[in-house]
């Protein structure tokens, strides 16, 4: 164990499980916490309660060396912790754009009078501007003396998490004190010797730092696939555009493939909580091209869903639908607002059968979507199809033999949402290839 602060890790979700484990990984002694007796009783056992790459792996190295421990208890985190980090979910109100706080209330007034000496709580979880500074005002009132507040928001992508949380692109210190700064420049010491640059700011930078990337990649998604719409009505494709705009370094191709669109938990949900927050500030206008980037978002599923009607003759009655992919990208068995789940769920709704499989988010779909079809394999799936559709490019899809998947289906029809599959491969086999924003 490294000398330097002890940590806690304040909810245990994909945020802070992977945060737990890395702070562990980095040499500290870490206590995670969270009031979900099953989450704490699975991570305490060796076992990651959701499908990210690498982390089951991780997480019983650092069991096995004692530095890292779970708890459900407030009275040991808030003993334990100098430096506590609060990881909880901010998703939105029902019904509503705007974020739901409560989580992240239920931290403080759990920690916040069991603490008892100096430390730092340090805010991850993503949260409209100006949460920083009411927290900071609701420890001044409730906390003992010496205890502060810092933002340092978390990047991490599903599938990358911990990549991301040990090799950031960039740390970003939402500070109100040298002390805080140099309290998170010892925690990050390793990773930042690794040369990941560091960014100090107020707590409101901090805060925007994270719901502006977001914004901005949303945007980068949603121009190209509006793009997509205009290749559609000129018969221009959209992928060999995408490669034309990459090779401008200021443009960049990352985050400009066109298809069937995001969802996941954080960019359509902070997008959305970022306007509402924008409207509370008097600047809704800032945002309003947000709403466009949400709207062509979600016309890309209903095109999906005319281009598969198209091809079953104009109506889904009495139709066979197989769907690859329902997690809202590969190598997540993530389907919070899942691209895929959306569209599954229409063409069932108008009339068809349909059966959908996905290498690992078959429990979770079935638990959200109960009436959906579900099979085990792709094979399986597409028996005796009239249409496939392939919604989330898992490698396995992508490796797909189209003589294979031929044999089985009904019909040699298959819509490639996620412009991931080759057409002269699938075409040759025979099969009738159609894309979004390709001819
Ligand atoms: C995102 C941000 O990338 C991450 O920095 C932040 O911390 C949390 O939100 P994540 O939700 O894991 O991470 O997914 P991401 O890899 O960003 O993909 C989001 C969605 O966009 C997926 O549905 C994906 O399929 C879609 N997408 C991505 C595209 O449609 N086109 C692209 O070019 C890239």
């Amino acid at each position: 164990m490294i000398p330097g602060p002890r940590i806690t890790v304040l909810g245990t979700g994909y945020l802070g499980a992977t945060h737990a484990v890395c702070m562990a990984e980095l040499g500290f002694d870490v206590v995670g916490m969270d009031v979900d007796e099953a989450k704490i009783a699975k991570l305490a056992s060796g076992e990651v309660p959701f499908f990210e790459p690498g982390l089951p792996e991780l997480l019983a190295k650092n069991l096995d060396t004692g530095r890292l421990r779970f708890t459900t208890s407030y009275d040991e985190a808030a003993a334990h912790g100098d430096v506590h980090f609060v990881c909880v979910g901010t998703p939105s109100k029902p019904g509503e754009m705007a974020a739901d706080l409560s989580y992240v209330d239920a931290v403080m007034d759990g920690l916040l009078p069991r603490l008892s000496r100096p430390c730092l709580v340090v805010g991850k979880s993503t949260v409209p501007a100006g949460t920083a500074a009411r927290l900071a005002e609701r420890i001044a009132q409730e906390a003992p003396a010496g205890v502060e507040l810092a933002w340092n928001p978390e990047f991490l992508r599903e599938g990358f998490a911990i990549e991301d949380t040990l090799t950031p692109d960039r740390l970003v210190f939402g500070v109100a004190s040298a002390e805080a700064e140099a309290t998170l420049r010892s925690v990050y010491a390793p990773i930042i010797d690794a040369g990941a640059p560091v960014v100090v700011m107020g707590f409101a930078t901090a805060e925007l730092a994270k719901v502006a990337a977001n914004a901005f990649l949303a945007t980068k998604i949603s121009f190209i696939n509006a793009m997509a719409e205009v290749c559609e009505a000129t018969g221009a494709d959209v992928t060999l555009l995408s490669k034309a705009l990459s090779y401008d370094d200021r443009i960049g191709g990352r985050f400009l493939n066109a298809g069937l669109g995001f969802g996941g938990g954080c960019l359509p949900k902070d997008m959305r909580a970022f306007m509402a927050r924008a409207g509370e500030l008097g600047v809704d206008q800032a945002l309003s091209f947000l709403r466009e980037v949400d709207a062509i978002n979600l016309r890309r599923r209903a095109r999906m869903v005319d281009l598969a009607a198209e091809l079953v003759g104009g109506s889904f009655g009495g139709m066979r639908v197989a769907v690859l992919g329902a997690a809202f990208k590969p190598d997540s068995d993530d389907i919070r607002d899942s691209p895929a789940l959306d569209v599954a769920a229409t063409i069932q709704r108008r009339g068809a059968a349909v059966c959908v499989y996905d290498p690992a988010a078959m429990d979770n779909a079935k638990r959200d979507y109960p009436t959906l079809g579900y099979r085990d394999s792709a094979l399986e799936a597409a028996k005796g199809a009239d249409l496939v559709l392939h919604l989330t490019e898992w490698a396995e899809f992508r490796e797909m033999d189209p003589e294979a998947l031929g044999s089985v289906v009904s019909s040699r029809q298959i819509v490639d949402g996620r412009n991931a599959l080759d057409p002269e491969l699938w075409r040759a086999a025979g099969w009738v290839y159609r894309a979004l924003g390709r001819p």
